[in-house]
């Protein structure tokens, strides 16, 4: 069977990495069919959406979706630069790859973060994290307000708790909900204990703050406990989020599969990141049980737009993601083998790694190394 494959560039170094991975696609000669998808700031600009329905269409009809970066900015700079035939139209900007996670299902957020050997950049030698991120629920949700609806603050103040809040003009108000399911925590936790099991990794970290948001962090938790039973195997520990970040820093040797919620997953899984090598380094899967979306989790660094001179490890990792999604593993192994040899020779490097060579080059001697 022919994989049909989108390739969904984006904006800025999007492009730059793209190009990148299709170098070592080349080579790596799958049977697939590639189709490029528009998505990014330019669509928003010139048609009011940055995520297209042809777009939609094109990922319903793909196996998987291999996605660059795109630019994402506020809502009043997002106006302004919208074509001015569009404006006063209700149009709003929303962040493409966040719709698509909602769109798609794409419940798992999964970021695998290693620390290769001669990386200089490695805050240690001997990381080997997966972070499971919860990817459609939480303060990602969407489900905000600002100036708040009269019913929704009524509502909010059956509340004790927003008593404080009462007289606050509705306009002075902003709230953004973290809604959680339990369905959602118990899809996100037993992702991260089946991911330990076939991997045979010791431990799941639940990473909440329980004591604090009772109500969400709460049922996260107390799931995890139950499903936790199912695996006598594997050891799940609990802990504060920003205890975590401490723990990050002190010991991150010490842990190997985290799982958390929405925002608190984006903001660890960038602190694990760092602790590797940094944004360079740094891919994920968007999962759901049918459809894929892997990525470089870096953004679309306007800076370095069209110069070539970014890591491209991030985007072929990412590569390698859907390998194994696909079921792809030898060439998914290989992929992840020649880019170790790579970064273990430390001859061909961009600028992040202290060198001068593009990202092509890099992409080139992966591809080469395969
Ligand atoms: P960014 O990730 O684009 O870049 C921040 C800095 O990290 C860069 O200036 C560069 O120094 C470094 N960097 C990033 N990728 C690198 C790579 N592959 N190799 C070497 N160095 C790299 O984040 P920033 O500047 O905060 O955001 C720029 C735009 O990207 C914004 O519009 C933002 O909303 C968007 N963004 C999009 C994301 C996505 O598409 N998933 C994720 C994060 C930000
Ligand atoms: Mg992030």
């Amino acid at each position: 069977m022919t994989y049909k494959i989108a390739i969904l560039p984006g904006d800025g170094i999007g492009n730059d990495v793209m190009d990148a991975a299709k170098i070592v696609l080349d080579k790596i000669n799958l049977d697939a069919e590639y189709l490029h998808g528009d998505v990014g700031w330019k669509f928003w600009c010139n048609e009011g959406n940055p995520l297209p329905d042809r777009t939609i269409k094109l990922l319903k009809e793909s196996d998987c979706c291999l996605f660059g970066a795109i630019t994402s900015k506020p809502k009043e700079e997002a106006l302004k630069e919208l074509n001015p035939d569009l404006r006063g139209k209700g149009l709003s900007y929303y962040s493409p790859i966040v719709a698509m996670r909602q769109l798609f299902g794409l419940y798992i957020n999964m970021r695998p973060c290693k620390a290769f050997e001669g990386n200089p950049l490695n805050y240690r030698d001997d990381i080997d994290i997966v972070v499971f991120r919860e990817n459609t629920e939480g303060l990602y949700s969407g489900v905000e307000f600002h100036p708040l609806p009269e019913d929704v603050k009524n509502a909010l103040l059956t509340h004790p708790k927003m008593a404080p809040f009462k007289d606050v003009p509705n306009e002075d108000l902003a709230v953004s909900c973290r809604v959680f399911t339990r369905k959602g925590c118990q899809k996100i936790v037993r992702a991260a204990f089946e991911y330990a099991a076939k991997f045979n990794r010791k431990t799941v970290t639940v990473i909440e703050k329980p004591n604090v948001i009772r109500e969400t962090s709460g049922l996260m938790v107390r799931e995890a406990r139950k499903i936790a039973e199912e695996y006598p195997d594997i050891e799940m520990w609990e802990t504060n989020v920003d205890a975590m970040a401490m723990w990050l820093i002190k010991n991150p040797q010490d842990y190997s599969v985290l799982v958390t919620s929405n925002m608190f997953g984006d903001i660890i899984s960038d602190l694990c990141a760092q602790i590797v090598g940094g944004l360079g380094f740094a891919s994920a899967a968007n999962m759901s049980d049918t459809f894929c979306v892997c990525e470089p989790t870096h953004g679309s660094a306007p800076k370095y737009a069209g110069q070539y001179k970014v890591n491209p490890t991030a985007m072929l990792l990412a590569v390698k993601l859907m390998l194994d999604w696909l079921g792809e593993k030898e060439d998914a192994q290989a992929l992840e083998n020649a880019i170790a040899a790579v970064i273990r020779e430390g001859k061909v490097k961009t600028y992040d790694l202290g060198g001068t060579s593009s990202t092509l080059d890099v992409a080139q001697t992966v591809a080469e190394n395969l």
